[in-house]
């Protein structure tokens, strides 16, 4: 499946770009025959949906906020079934993330007893956001300008594939699986709701002091700032000339680069293959 026009650190497994660093054509086959413990909540997103963020409101939510767990590194907490870096006996594993389509999980997540919370963001709030973290990470091809970057998006070419496949297979399969749909909008509009949202889904109490502490943990500034969250200790993985992991934190910013012709492009397409989904995104 290896794809040799790429370059080396790109490879194509069912047709969808991974990342020799992190991801191995071996490793993503043999993970379908995964047996994951199914009390592990496991979050799914599309790269550049709020991963982060809601990793760490899950995190903090699973340890009521203890001390001793928020001193690991967020990635070691909500570790990357994917990588070949993960392993299942990760100790500090409170949640397992991934940014795979349906057909890629372990087959034993496809069912009832996986907790799992999808995490939805406006599509091209997404595109904006990713082409940032093509040109700011050193282990992607950083685009060549944005209208090149926006046809390569639509059709797929990008870091996991196809944002309308992966959101639109995950949402047409809801009535197997015990999922919540969250929206980055919602957690920009009302964290607080968002948090007790998802403590209820985790079946968890959280009192208010508890409540709050999270919320002031959850912040743009905080998470920038927080070096357990921050992604800095792993600053060789990223051109910091070129950008920061936690870049404006927004919704709306498509619109200071999106052309009216490139804006009114992308509308035909997402009507063309969106049209009759269900859930809607704010800001379109
Ligand atoms: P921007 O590039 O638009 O700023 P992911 O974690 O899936 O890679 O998503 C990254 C996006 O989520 C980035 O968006 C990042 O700034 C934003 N983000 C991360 N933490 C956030 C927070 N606490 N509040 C708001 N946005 C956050």
């Amino acid at each position: 499946m290896e794809n040799s026009e790429e370059p080396m650190t790109y490879f194509r497994h069912n047709g969808i770009i991974f990342c020799s660093p992190f991801h191995s054509a071996e490793r993503l086959e043999r993970l379908k025959d995964f047996n994951i413990d199914p009390h592990i909540p496991v979050l799914i997103t599309y790269p550049k949906s709020g991963t982060t963020w809601m990793q760490q409101i899950m995190s903090l939510i699973l340890c009521n906020d203890n001390d001793s767990k928020k001193m690991i590194n967020l990635y070691t907490r909500a570790p990357w079934m994917e990588s070949v870096r993960f392993n299942l006996e990760i100790r500090d594993c409170q949640i397992l993330t991934t940014h795979l389509n349906y057909q890629m999980v372990p087959n034993c997540v496809k069912s009832k007893m996986f907790k799992i919370i999808y995490v939805t963001r406006n599509p091209k709030d997404v595109i904006v956001s990713s082409y940032h973290f093509h040109k700011y990470s050193r282990f992607l091809e950083a685009p060549k300008n944005f209208q090149d970057f926006l046809e390569n998006f639509v059709e797929g070419n990008v870091f996991f594939g196809s944002w309308f496949e992966h959101i639109r297979d995950w949402h047409s399969h809801k009535d197997e699986l015990n999922i919540l749909f969250v929206a980055y909008e919602d957690m920009k509009n009302d964290l607080r709701s968002v948090v007790q949202k998802v403590a209820s889904f985790l079946n968890k109490k959280l009192d208010e002091e508890t409540l709050e502490s999270i919320l002031n943990q959850c912040t743009f500034k905080h998470m920038k700032e927080n070096p357990k969250t921050n992604y800095k200790d792993v600053s060789d993985l990223f051109n910091s000339e070129s950008g920061s992991f936690y870049r404006k934190g927004i919704t709306g910013d498509w619109k200071n680069y999106f052309l009216v012709s490139q804006n009114e492009w992308f509308d035909s397409i997402y009507q063309e293959k969106m049209g009759d989904f269900p859930l809607k995104f704010d800001n379109m």
